[in-house]
């Protein structure tokens, strides 16, 4: 389960990760979208709080709604740091995406940097999907992003090797490796087995080796047409990346905008 997996040391290397911090072409995409669709905003998967802290930093109430505990500590901490205004405009619950009752609609929902390939089960998209449903006002819009499925990483051994992510060093002064395998395919469920290898240098020297394992689900670009049509909603936009661009075969995104139909 999700929550078990970001209930761990992740939590506290997430924001420092360049992966994550350099991450800045979904956020300017997202404060756009909020600009465009408006608020309330409700963010499922918000983690540490990345993308809601700044969306209230300009002025959109938001809520964010995570499975761990851990990520939402991290994102009450952020919360604390804000302006008094904005702070009073974030909301933040723990929840599961595929089952949540807020009792209240909202303008937008968004699902970034991959969440939703976190549910596994077609039952468990479905599900997230019709509350999304449930929780959308009249003319509310959701975007919904995943990584355009790259055939070769779905069975190519190349991926089986370790190979380097990010290096970069803490705050706090620890030197940390970060390397990433596949460590199973599973080509008919449509799903990897993958491995982020934390390899760190304490300042006292100490070496340590931390390994977030976890199972991603990859999607294609019909299959989520579909699963939107079938969760009654109508694709309004879809884009190849954060720029905007159309979906390409070289595109690394698929970045749905929907509405009910
Ligand atoms: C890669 S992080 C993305 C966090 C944040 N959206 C961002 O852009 O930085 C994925 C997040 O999805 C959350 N998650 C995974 N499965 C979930 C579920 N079923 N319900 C709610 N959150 C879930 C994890 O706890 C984690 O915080």
């Amino acid at each position: 389960m999700a929550s078990q997996l970001y209930d761990s040391f992740i939590a506290d290397y997430y924001d420092e990760s360049p992966v994550v911090s350099k991450r800045l072409e979904d956020v300017a995409f997202y404060r756009h979208a909020a600009r465009d669709f408006g608020d309330p905003i409700l963010e499922l998967g918000c983690g540490t709080g990345r993308i809601t802290m700044t969306l209230a930093e300009d002025g959109k109430r938001i809520t964010g709604l995570d499975l761990s505990e851990r990520m939402l500590e991290r994102a009450v901490t952020k919360r604390a740091a804000l302006r008094v205004e904005a702070r009073e405009r974030v909301h933040l619950v723990q929840g599961d995406m595929a089952r949540f009752d807020l009792g209240e609609t909202f303008r937008l929902v968004i699902i970034p940097f991959r969440p939703f390939q976190h549910l596994l089960e077609v039952r468990q998209q479905t599900d997230c999907l019709d509350c999304v449903q449930k929780h959308l006002a009249p003319g509310g819009r959701l975007i919904l992003d995943v990584f355009q499925t790259d055939a070769e990483r779905m069975h190519d051994p190349v991926h089986m090797r370790e190979m380097l992510v990010t290096e970069y060093k803490t705050d706090d002064g620890r030197q940390v490796r970060v390397t990433e395998r596949v460590a199973a395919f599973h080509r008919a469920e449509q799903r990897n087995d993958v491995e982020m290898i934390f390899s760190i240098r304490h300042p006292d020297g100490r070496q340590e080796k931390l390994v977030f394992a976890w199972t991603l689900r990859y999607f294609f670009r019909y299959e989520i047409e579909h699963l939107l049509a079938r969760c009654g909603f109508r694709v309004t936009a879809l884009y190849g990346n954060f720029d905007r661009s159309t979906l390409a075969d070289s595109s690394p995104e698929m970045i749905y905008v929907a509405e009910a139909s």
